[in-house]
């Protein structure tokens, strides 16, 4: 008897303390949502260095968004032969924003989509494969599909060392790629 009661208060309590924390939770979200600019559709937890390290690695490389916008995102692409991409480092979109443009490209233009399903199911602006025949600009095949988690990583990258963060310039690109690389030797003019 006195251990089920102790049980019965101990369970009690505990439910009561969840429905603190959770009300809290919901609290600072609210407030975040509120308070923060763009905080909507943010992830929860912070990147971490080797995150965003990675998403550098996946931007410059698998992705190769460089040959486009260029590695520091300014829109100087580093192939001729590519169209000009947007200067990403202006850029307006949040988080979801820059999400939804890498999975599902922009239609009509040369952004190309990086969801392997992003045109077979309709999960991209509600179109399939057959709609897309009805623009003037297709939109070219990505130099390679990425996983939604690839996705997340370029966009911790972007948002940690790109977006809003103003021109290149030789103490920024140390920062950017760790070291006083040739990249920056053109910065020292
Ligand atoms: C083949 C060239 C090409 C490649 C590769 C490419 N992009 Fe783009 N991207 C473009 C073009 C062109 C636009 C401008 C589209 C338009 O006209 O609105 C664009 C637009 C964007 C935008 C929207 C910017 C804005 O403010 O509206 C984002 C974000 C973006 N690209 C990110 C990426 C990322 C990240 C990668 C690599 C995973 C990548 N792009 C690869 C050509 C490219």
């Amino acid at each position: 008897m006195g251990v089920y009661t102790s049980l019965m208060v101990s369970r009690q309590k505990r439910s009561i303390w969840r429905r603190f924390l959770s009300g809290a939770t919901v609290g600072v979200a609210i407030t975040a949502a509120l308070v923060v600019p763009g905080a909507q559709g943010q992830e929860p937890q912070a990147p971490t260095a080797s995150d965003i390290a990675e998403g550098l690695r996946l931007y410059q490389q698998k992705g190769n968004c460089q040959a486009c916008h260029g590695w520091s995102g300014d829109g100087h692409k580093t192939d001729s032969q590519m169209p000009d991409g947007a200067n990403l480092r202006d850029t307006k979109l949040n988080r979801s924003g820059l999400v939804t443009t890498i999975k599902c490209g922009r239609l009509n233009s040369q952004m190309p989509a990086f969801d392997k399903f992003a045109y077979s199911d309709g999960r991209c602006y509600g179109k399939k494969q057959a709609d897309l025949k009805s623009y003037p600009t297709r939109m070219p095949d990505p130099p390679a599909t990425l996983q939604q988690r690839e996705i997340d990583l370029i966009v911790d990258f972007l948002l940690a060392k790109v977006v809003g963060k103003g021109p290149m310039d030789h103490a920024r690109c140390v920062e950017f790629w760790g070291s006083d690389t040739a990249a920056c030797k053109e910065f020292l003019k």
